[in-house]
């Protein structure tokens, strides 16, 4: 697993709380409980690494995790790779307030996080691209930031049903003209795991 050996740094409240914008980092965002946390854990081959819950609202700040350099780059100039793991959008409980602040942190990351290299959009399979979904994917469109959406809790369906979906996201960002690309996934059964483990690594070295 090229993504074993991720330990926490920090958690941040604020942008400029986070590790020093140097090196290339990897964010995970998502709709509040969709599975962000769960699949940065399955990522990194790690159970316990990154704090999931039942209960939306889990991941209250910016989790930073740092990486071992990528096989191949030992040795050379040494790199800071991080995975960061946000949190969680559009939950009603959270107050309004702290909402407002996590939208506006959020959106101060994704637009001056220079080691920002791309974002791996956590969708669950069975609700894609709600409005927190779209304005991500639009972002990442207009930012040339490249974007990864992992379908996941694919265990709820059946294989043919996971496929289904899978298609019919692709179709409408063909149709919609979004270079964004996605794959099935499930923290819980594995699946596409190695696909999105290498998705990840390529993001991280470019
Ligand atoms: P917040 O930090 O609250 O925004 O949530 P999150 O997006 O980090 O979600 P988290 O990983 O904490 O998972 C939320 C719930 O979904 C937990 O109960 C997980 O066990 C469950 N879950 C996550 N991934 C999967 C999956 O692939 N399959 C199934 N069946 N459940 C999953
Ligand atoms: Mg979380």
């Amino acid at each position: 697993n090229p993504l074993q050996g991720a330990q926490f740094i920090l958690a941040a409240h604020r942008i400029n709380q986070l590790p020093s914008d140097q090196g290339a980092e990897v964010a995970f965002a998502g709709r509040s409980n969709a599975g962000k946390s769960s699949a940065l854990n399955a990522l990194a081959g790690h159970k316990g690494l990154a704090r999931t819950s039942k209960t939306p609202g889990r991941t209250q700040q910016m989790v930073a995790f740092s990486l071992p350099p990528l096989k191949g780059d030992e040795g050379q100039a040494p790199l800071d790779i991080r995975l960061i793991d946000l949190p969680g959008y559009g939950y009603a409980k959270v107050p309004e307030p702290l909402r407002e602040h996590w939208k506006q942190e959020i959106d101060a990351y994704l637009n001056h996080r220079r080691s920002l290299r791309g974002v791996v959009l956590i969708v669950d399979i069975r609700h894609p691209l709600k409005e927190f979904d779209r304005m991500m994917l639009d972002f990442c469109f207009h930012t040339h930031l490249p974007c990864h959406v992992l379908l996941t809790k694919a265990d709820k369906l059946s294989r043919n049903q996971a496929q289904q979906a899978l298609a019919a996201m692709r179709k409408q960002f063909a149709s919609e003209g979004l270079q964004a690309t996605a794959q099935v996934f499930s923290s819980q059964a594995g699946t596409g795991v190695d696909e999105a483990r290498n998705m990840v690594v390529q993001l991280l070295r470019t």
